[in-house]
């Protein structure tokens, strides 16, 4: 069986969405592969409860507890390593990973991130494309690199950005998308481990 490992920091919605398709698709029989953990770097992270009442199992690594970055990537790819996972799946997680982690990882790391990729990296991706004048916003789900928001592009998709939008209102809009995308190319790539 190819094991999940789930990385989250807030409210879990990509990670939802995930568990849903899972179960929904029957990634076990279809693809070989179950949602074998999620992690988050917050112990009051909301959606450490979602993934419980789904049954998953849940670990924290709060990064507070460590004084560098080092020592805080050591000790997550610890836990990660002992659900021995096929794909670590980054949904909303809200750290900088080191080098060392990137390459650990290399190939089977997957983030999603609120922007059409290479287009606005980083934070505050949604009222940067507000302030850009952007006509469409939207999301990427990609391979990480050692580059934050960077690495093959496995999937994109695109929404209109309306007058008078406001950030929370495009974020809203793109994050119905993320809940599509993600599990798809996440699936996809199952298939082809
Ligand atoms: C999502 O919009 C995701 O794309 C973004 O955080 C949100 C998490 O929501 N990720 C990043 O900004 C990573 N750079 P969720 O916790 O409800 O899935």
């Amino acid at each position: 069986m190819k094991n999940i490992v789930i990385l989250i920091s807030g409210g879990g919605s990509n990670m939802a969405a995930i568990v849903r398709a899972a179960q929904r698709d029957n990634w076990r029989k279809a693809c070989g592969a179950q949602i074998a953990a999620v992690i988050s770097n917050r112990p009051d992270a909301g959606g450490l409860a979602l993934a419980r009442e789904h049954g998953i199992a849940t670990d924290v690594v709060d990064h507070k507890r460590f004084d560098t970055r080092d020592a805080f990537d050591a000790e997550l790819a610890r836990v990660i390593d002992v659900r021995q996972p096929a794909l670590v799946v980054l949904a909303g997680f809200m750290r900088i990973l080191t080098p060392g982690f990137v390459a650990r990882y290399r190939g089977r790391l997957l983030n999603i991130h609120p922007s059409l990729l290479p287009a606005f990296p980083g934070l505050h991706t949604h009222q940067r494309a507000l302030d850009a004048g952007c006509r469409f916003g939207g999301a990427t789900v990609h391979q990480v690199t050692a580059e934050l928001d960077y690495g093959p592009i496995l999937e994109q998709a695109i929404v209109p950005i309306l007058p008078g939008d406001t950030a929370q209102a495009l974020a809203a809009r793109v994050l119905t998308q993320e809940h599509l995308i993600y599990p798809r190319a996440i699936a996809q790539l199952l298939r082809a481990l």
